[in-house]
């Protein structure tokens, strides 16, 4: 808890914004910002081995995103659809762990189907772990957990008076996965819009001016290694 220099983050979570604007300053419709934005995902992701990252969190689609043109919303679960069909075989060869995150029943039961299965299909790797957030919001996820530790109490699994911080971490939807170290947001924005309010007690950040779709995997690399300059007391003084 007290260490000073983590020379790699081993848990990146990534805000990826400006799809939008990156297609609207091309005269381009929104989707094809989110489309050339999956192809960043890729090459964000193969990098992360060879840079030493073990896990990575994306936010794909927020609890607040559905009021996006319906088009707009179609669109991205299409591109979702088809990135998990496509790109699950070669996750599985990569090694990487696919967990997602977020509230999933209101996602269509085709999609639900997917997810569980790429989850099952990469439970026994840990080369990389990647986490996707897919309607997910973090006052939401608090809610969830609340709801469940609540239920846990009435069922006489949890005594009130036990409850702690790790209890409580024990109901969200990140169970098992480190805390983010580092949280980067693209485009420009200094705004954490809800992603991981509790995960990200301890983070360092990180904000690029560079929209999503340019986020090249060189800029990735060098955000990773700057990390690595950074000192991090968590609430200690260095020592
Ligand atoms: C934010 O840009 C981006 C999103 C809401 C969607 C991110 C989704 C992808 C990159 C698609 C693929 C994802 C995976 C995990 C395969 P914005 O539309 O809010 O941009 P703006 O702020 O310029 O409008």
């Amino acid at each position: 808890m007290y260490e000073v220099k983590s020379e790699t983050p081993r848990h990146v979570a990534i805000i990826m914004d400006g799809n939008g604007r990156w297609a609207e300053s091309r005269g381009l419709p929104r989707i094809a910002g989110h489309r050339r934005g999956a192809d960043r995902v890729r090459e964000v992701v193969e990098s992360c081995p060879d840079l030493g990252v073990s896990h990575l969190t994306l936010f794909a689609f927020s609890t607040e995103n559905w009021k996006r043109p319906e088009q707009e919303v179609q669109g991205l679960f299409r591109l979702l659809r088809r990135y998990i069909k496509k790109e699950g075989a070669r996750l599985v060869a990569e090694g990487a762990r696919v967990r997602f995150i977020g509230d999933r029943t209101r996602l269509s039961r085709e999609l639900q189907a997917l997810m569980a299965g790429l989850e099952a299909q990469t439970a026994a790797n840990d080369r990389l772990h990647l986490t996707v957030a897919l309607n997910y919001g973090g006052r939401d996820e608090l809610t969830r957990a609340a709801q469940r530790l609540a239920e846990a109490v009435r069922r006489g699994e949890v005594s009130p008076d036990e409850i702690g911080p790790e209890t409580l971490e024990r109901f969200l939807d990140t169970v098992g996965l480190p805390d983010p170290d580092l949280i980067l947001r693209t485009s420009g924005e200094h705004r954490l819009s809800g992603f991981l309010p509790w995960q990200s007690a301890y983070s360092e950040f990180s904000f690029v001016e560079a929209r999503w779709p340019d986020f090249t995997a060189e800029m990735f690399a060098a955000e990773v290694r700057s990390f690595g300059r950074r000192e991090r007391r968590f609430g200690a003084i260095a020592g």
